[in-house]
């Protein structure tokens, strides 16, 4: 069983203009250089940068994908971008149920179904993350918890191929801190479980599921050789070119 390993950045709300560009340039520079056929490259950059992110990555095989979208067509919807406009401005992948947006905007597993739902028929591939906090590890509801956010917010379209899941222990979110590697194949191989229960077992065995929380160079050989790691969903160390690439390195099949 060969997944094709992802290694996705996802820029947060960080990046103007110029360096936004530049940063996009780079990774685009890189990707072209390492040639790689074992690995996929995907920045997300905020709304505003998608435009010219995709300039910039004209020509190389980078991918290009948003952090969020609602879950109409169009209308009235102030402030909110869909999934129709997304495919339209050549993004290919959309991130949905980051546990920001969880915490910042009471996002569902509702909700998060209904967004990727229609990303999906909309064409466009989903990043669904899902994740405990260090409480809920703490009292021993990992799997738990993220039993219930498969559940709950992976639409019934969702397939091996539309789909991606992301691993993302919110206290290892910026914090410099990550599970065990035992840890997180232990997370990512019961993931697996409860996909195959939902999605049936072949769509399970091909989706990738990507682990996140300060993933980095120094750590991501470790990570991204687990059996069920697929590949990586990467903040901090997305925004420099040299880590981002560093961390594709780690992982060469
Ligand atoms: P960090 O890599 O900065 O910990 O962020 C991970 C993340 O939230 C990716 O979605």
């Amino acid at each position: 069983m060969v997944r094709k390993t992802l290694i996705a950045g996802n820029w947060k709300m960080n990046g103007l203009l110029e360096d936004g560009v530049a940063l996009a340039k780079g990774v685009a520079l890189e990707v072209k250089k390492a040639a790689r056929k074992d690995c996929e490259f995907l920045i997300c950059p905020p709304f505003t940068l998608l435009m010219s992110a995709k300039k910039a990555i004209k020509g190389s095989k980078t991918m290009l994908g948003a952090q969020d979208c609602h879950f109409d067509a169009k209308g009235a919807h102030t402030g909110d971008v869909s999934p129709q406009m997304l495919k339209d401005i050549g993004c290919q992948y959309v991130i949905l149920g980051h546990s920001e947006r969880r915490t910042d905007h009471g996002e569902t597993n509702e909700l998060i179904a209904k967004k990727a739902k229609s990303a999906i028929e909309a064409g466009l591939k989903v990043i669904i993350c899902i994740g405990e906090t260090e409480k809920e590890r703490d009292e021993g509801k990992t799997i738990n918890v993220c039993t219930t956010q498969i559940m709950g917010s992976v639409p019934e379209n969702s397939t091996a191929q539309n789909t991606v899941i992301a691993y993302e222990p919110v206290w290892a979110i910026g914090t410099g801190k990550t599970p065990t590697a035992n840890e997180v194949e232990e997370v990512h191989a019961a993931i697996r479980k409860v996909v195959s229960k939902k999605l049936g077992r072949a769509n399970a065995n091909k989706m990738r599921i990507l682990y996140g929380g300060s993933m980095k160079p120094s750590n991501a050989k470790e990570l991204l050789a687990l059996p069920d790691v697929d590949g990586g969903l990467i903040g901090g160390a997305s925004l420099k070119v040299a880590d981002f690439i560093a961390i594709s390195e780690a992982c060469r099949q």
